[in-house]
């Protein structure tokens, strides 16, 4: 009877250890992070027709235990598409760049370890609702500061943004001030003054100034400012999102960015 109590206990502890070291990996901190920022195409709409997401996940974007994101509820959990579902909320998400660059730069380099990914896009947004105080530059800040909370640190921002800047003439002659504004911005906030930041030039516009926008996104001066260029990446049927097999050549075009720094 004794013996049977001391086995008994044996399989509880072991099924109690076991359970705890699965909660350890699921709560574990990322140790590099990445900041994942801008409007649909960063959000990803790869997939996504009349509302719907096909959900085709590509081998290139698969989830890996080693790729994490920080969840809308400020909590890390496995990455998976589609990475923006909790955060561009009122759109439909699909496939992005995200998973592609996480799983790009993991292989590439694995000693990077546990890869954290924060994703901020919404879909929609103008740049100058980006400016420093608005909902969505604060919801950036806070949501970096609170993903290295766990020790790890955030090293580099990826950028894609300015289709909705390309409507107005005023709009799209004032972005790159504004873009410039709102880059050193986030730096000064997140004290990181040389953060990395790769910026993608667009690939499609909502309106007739794509050029504008594009020459600023190109012209950036600022140091530690990459830019990938999205132009000729195939577009949907509306002319305006990338594909999702153009989001996975656009992940990796931003990972071998990142390798530049
Ligand atoms: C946070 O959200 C994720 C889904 O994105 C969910 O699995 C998890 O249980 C939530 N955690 C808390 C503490 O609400
Ligand atoms: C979603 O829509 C609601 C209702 O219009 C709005 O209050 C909220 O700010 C929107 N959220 C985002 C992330 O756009
Ligand atoms: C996760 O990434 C690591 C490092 O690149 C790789 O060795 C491993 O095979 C990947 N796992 C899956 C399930 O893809």
């Amino acid at each position: 009877m004794f013996e049977l109590l001391l086995v008994l206990l044996a399989i509880g502890f072991h099924l109690t250890s076991s359970s705890a070291q699965v909660k350890e990996i699921k709560l574990a901190q990322p140790s590099n992070i990445f900041i994942l920022a801008g409007q649909s195409n960063m959000a990803g709409r790869g997939g996504v027709s009349g509302g719907v997401w096909d959900g085709n996940v590509p081998p290139e974007c698969q989830s890996n235990l080693s790729i994490l994101r920080l969840s809308a509820n400020l909590t890390w959990e496995e990455a998976k598409e589609p990475l923006h579902k909790d955060i561009d909320v009122n759109k439909t998400n699909g496939v992005g760049p995200g998973m592609s660059f996480a799983n790009s730069v993991l292989r590439r380099d694995p000693s990077l370890g546990r890869i954290g990914l924060v994703p901020c896009a919404i879909g929609g947004t103008k740049i100058s609702q980006w400016e420093r105080g608005t909902f969505l530059y604060n919801q950036l800040i806070n949501r970096a500061n609170v993903a290295v909370e766990g020790g790890g640190i955030i090293i580099a921002m990826l950028w894609y943004q300015g289709e909705s800047d390309t409507i107005n003439k005023k709009d799209a002659l004032s972005y790159k001030k504004n873009l410039e504004t709102f880059l050193t911005n986030v730096r000064a906030d997140l004290r990181f003054p040389s953060l990395p930041i790769i910026q993608v030039a667009l690939a499609s516009g909502e309106g007739l100034f794509i050029d504008i926008v594009r020459q600023a996104q190109l012209g950036i001066k600022l140091p530690n400012v990459r830019c990938v260029d999205a132009k000729g990446l195939q577009l949907q049927k509306d002319d305006l999102h990338l594909t999702t097999e153009s989001q996975v050549k656009l992940g990796q075009m931003l990972a071998g960015a990142f390798f530049e720094f």
